[in-house]
């Protein structure tokens, strides 16, 4: 076959045969979507297309990380700032969307759930990476179950490569500041554009954790106290992760604050 443009079938990037439909794959994609069910469960097919729109978005966030950190590291912050927006609206979306999933009753999960048994949310290796590229210990990831052999190779690559609470931390050192300097950092009008950086990682921190919350709101109406399919606890093991932050730094500082009366 006869490779066009970016390895592309040729007849798939040449203007005289380029369509919306060869450039996007949507029959590709319109494939994609198997119901387990037999006969099959009416919203499983939600179910699967929720989380496939997850993992694309997932795939365009760690995109956008890389680069958000290379700026953050080499205090180009306006570029930072520009993609930190973008990840920021994404990560309202990723919250937003859980609305759509709760239009599903646990007794229609229950009619497919039995065969989804073990696959689980805790397999997204997406997610870890988004995680491991946000700043999370790669120490934490040991002890998950059901990662594939070669995905945890692919999780220590990842842990060797910077992340944004490490870029964060390496333009503090450069600007001669460390995290003990925060207060400082919000209180100093010189340090004013490192703290618009502060005020959007802490937005960082939130969005993420409202998403967590949301999860765990969700898989409690629909599952309650049972187990995960993925063999943990299900919410309480959930609930335990709601503390996470990968810039508690930023929280600590506002206790540090000084209140004037
Ligand atoms: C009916 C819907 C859902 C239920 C009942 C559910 C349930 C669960 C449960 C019980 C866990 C804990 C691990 C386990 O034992 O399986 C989990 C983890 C997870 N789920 Fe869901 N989930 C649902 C939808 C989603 C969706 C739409 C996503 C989007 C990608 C998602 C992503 C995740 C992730 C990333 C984890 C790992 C969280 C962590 O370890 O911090 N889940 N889910």
């Amino acid at each position: 076959m006869e490779l066009g443009k970016g390895g592309f079938p040729k007849e798939a990037t040449d203007p005289k045969t380029l369509t919306y439909n060869t450039y996007l794959k949507v029959p590709e994609l319109l494939s994609l979507q198997k119901r387990l069910s037999e006969p099959p469960a009416h919203d499983e097919f939600l179910f699967i297309i929720i989380h496939q729109v997850y993992e694309l978005w997932f795939r365009l966030i760690t995109f956008e990380l890389e680069v958000i950190t290379k700026n953050v590291a080499d205090k180009r912050l306006p570029d930072a700032f520009r993609g930190l927006d973008r990840v920021l609206e994404i990560f309202g979306v990723l919250v937003q969307q859980i609305d759509v999933l709760e239009t599903m009753s646990p007794t229609d999960f229950n009619k497919f759930r039995g065969k989804l048994n073990p696959a689980s949310g805790f397999q997204s290796l997406q997610f870890r990476t988004f995680e491991i590229l946000s700043g999370a210990d790669i120490a934490d990831y040991d002890k998950f179950s059901g990662l594939e052999p070669e995905w945890k190779d692919e999780l220590a690559t990842l842990g060797a490569k910077m992340s944004l609470r490490g870029a964060f931390l390496t333009l503090l050192k450069k600007e001669g500041l460390s995290t003990a300097d925060l207060k400082r950092v919000y209180e100093d009008e010189k340090l004013q554009l490192l703290r618009t950086l502060c005020e959007y990682l802490i937005r960082y921190d939130e969005q993420i954790q409202l998403w967590r919350f949301r999860h765990v709101q969700m898989v409690e109406r629909m599952i309650g106290m049972k187990m995960g399919t993925g063999g943990s606890l299900g919410a309480t093991y959930l609930r335990s992760t709601l503390k996470k932050r990968f810039f508690p730094e930023l929280w600590d500082a506002r206790t540090e604050m000084e209140t004037s009366y």
